[in-house]
């Protein structure tokens, strides 16, 4: 081959390789990882990606390449010049590949290696799967369980997974790791959220009829503001129930003593007015509204004329809400409410 053409075949490579990076790169495919784990599996995931790219780029320019310049005439019916092999060519493409794959399989052992190594000071957390929901009890913080998972950001958590049931699956997308849920067997996840936030927590394995609807949510919160949370939910939930049949006293009392039965609806409470939005549907008016339940919720009563379901009136719902229930109440309620609509 002149020189002038493998410097063409060069360019045509780069410039290939160029062009699949920037797609890679710029546009977002995966979810923004927000624990440690994640952001080792994304450094991993984009490691090979990169190389598979520049190798596809390479491979491909080649091929475009000699299809374009060795196309023999149309009336050419002769065999082509025998060829007997490259040595030096082929202890090239051989020595490559053996130094990609093996700097992959290190990379990947480190990973793994690091995402199972657990900090100091683990938080165990019980996770018991069943069609179709999820709960989440909590043994390190006095016992209580919550159909939603809250964990304090940058402290290792360790997920200890039962099933009452069939296999599921537990998979937060920006957690990047998943792990079978299955009956008979103790299964375990290890994870240090790193981004305060709310993700969804969704059911991996088809299990049933419901097996679209298995979903909850993880809140991570500042290390603070989840012991405060864990100190309020020993206040109000009582200890020992399990199953998800979590029931919220305290929540409860506070949705009776504030008169919410007169204008809403709510099975757990044996609630029927028909005034304000059915609180059976939180759960979809929450999607409607294009928000997480629990901040919903809690944003619906402090702030109720923020956002107002179709079909209700607005400026009904009393706005002191916020002021007149105290943060212990105000926190019962809102607990209350998403436990009680995590089957709407
Ligand atoms: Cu549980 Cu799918």
């Amino acid at each position: 081959m002149r020189r002038g053409s493998i410097l063409s075949l060069v360019g045509i490579g780069v410039v290939a390789g160029a062009i699949a990076a920037a797609v890679a790169l710029f546009l977002p495919w995966l979810p923004s990882p927000a624990s440690r784990e994640a952001g080792r599996i994304d450094f991993l995931f984009w490691f090979v990606i990169v190389i598979c790219i520049v190798i596809f780029a390479i491979v491909a320019a080649v091929m475009a390449y000699e299809i374009l310049s060795f196309r023999v005439p149309p009336d050419d019916e002769t065999d082509g010049p025998p060829i007997h092999g490259h040595t030096g060519l082929e202890i090239v493409w051989t020595l490559i590949p053996l130094f990609l794959v093996t700097a992959i399989g290190i990379v990947s052992a480190v990973v793994l290696s690091q995402n199972d190594a657990q900090g100091k000071d683990v938080l165990h957390i019980d996770v018991t799967a069943q069609q179709f929901e999820w709960n989440f009890s909590y043994p390190d913080s006095g016992g209580f369980s919550s159909p939603i998972l809250h964990l304090p950001k940058d402290r290792s958590v360790l997920l200890v997974m039962h099933s009452k049931d069939v296999i599921h699956s537990f998979w937060v997308p920006q957690f990047s790791q998943k792990e079978d849920v299955v009956p008979g067997l103790t299964t375990t996840l290890h994870i240090t959220p790193d981004k305060v936030g709310t993700y969804p927590v969704i059911c991996t394995e088809l299990c049933g009829l419901g097996h679209a609807l298995m979903r909850s949510e993880a809140v991570v919160m500042e290390p603070a503001a989840f012991e405060s949370w864990a100190e309020q939910q020993k206040k109000t939930t009582q200890p020992g129930a399990s199953g998800g049949g979590v029931t919220n006293a305290a929540g409860k009392t506070v949705f009776a003593n504030n008169g919410c039965g007169s204008c809403h609806t709510l099975t757990a409470a044996g609630a029927t007015g028909t005034i304000g939005p059915d609180l059976d549907n939180l759960r979809r008016y929450a999607s409607q509204a294009g928000q997480p339940l629990e901040p919903f919720i809690r944003e619906s009563i402090v702030d109720p004329n923020k956002y107002i379901q179709p079909g209700y009136p607005k400026n009904v719902m009393p706005p002191n809400f916020g002021t007149s229930l105290s943060s212990v109440q105000l926190n019962a309620l809102v607990q209350f409410l998403v436990s009680s609509s995590r089957k709407g």
